[in-house]
């Protein structure tokens, strides 16, 4: 195909960041297959990895995949929808480090609620997550059935909520 004389061409251009030994940094990532390890590692459930509303992050220490963190925002709702962290490398702060990101990528994307699944909401609610009713989380995310990838997932999980609303606002 011709390209007009005026035509702006762009290169795009991966910029991938160093990865220095001994250094936590998360990154969203297009990498299913290490998604996938790390969950499957932590006997979490793959399904419904490939959503197309989902976004991925992972924990690098160093130059190795640690944890993994999913977020799928509809509208101003935002689901954390996996979280795990290698078993050797947890009570080091990437859990939290991927919460924080997971917020982060929320909020960026326009969440106002971050919503999460979890058997029991004892490490969320170190982040300030409250609980939330089934409904709110259905409600705010278009139906639980058409969140979820697994049926079985709510009956095994209780629905906690974050307010994120306020962040990034500058209080004068
Ligand atoms: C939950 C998980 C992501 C935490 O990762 P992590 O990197 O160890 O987390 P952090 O280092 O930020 O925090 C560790 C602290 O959280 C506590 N913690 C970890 N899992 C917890 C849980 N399920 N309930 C309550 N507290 C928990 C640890 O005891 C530790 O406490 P301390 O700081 O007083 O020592 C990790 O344990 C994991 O992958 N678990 C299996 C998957 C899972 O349960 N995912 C759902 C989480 S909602």
């Amino acid at each position: 195909m011709a390209v007009a004389p005026n035509a702006v061409t762009a290169r795009v251009k991966k910029i991938r960041r160093r990865r220095l030994a001994g250094e936590l940094n998360v990154e969203q990532t297009q990498d299913l297959a290490q998604v996938a390890a790390i969950l499957e590692a932590s006997g979490i459930r793959t399904a419904g990895l490939t959503r197309p509303a989902a976004c991925y992050l992972l924990a690098y220490l160093g130059a190795e995949p640690v944890g993994a963190v999913g977020v799928e925002t509809v509208v101003d709702a935002a689901l954390m929808r996996v979280l795990a962290v290698r078993g050797p490398m947890r009570r080091h702060g990437i859990g939290a480090a991927l919460v924080a990101a997971a917020r982060k990528a929320a909020h960026t994307r326009g969440a106002r609620r971050l919503f999460a699944l979890a058997p029991d909401g004892d490490y969320l609610r170190r982040f300030g997550f409250v609980s939330a009713a089934a409904s709110e989380l259905g409600d705010a995310l278009g139906g639980v059935s058409a969140i979820l990838a697994a049926p079985d997932e709510a009956a095994s999980c209780s629905a906690f909520c974050l307010d994120i609303s306020r962040d990034g606002v500058i209080v004068r």
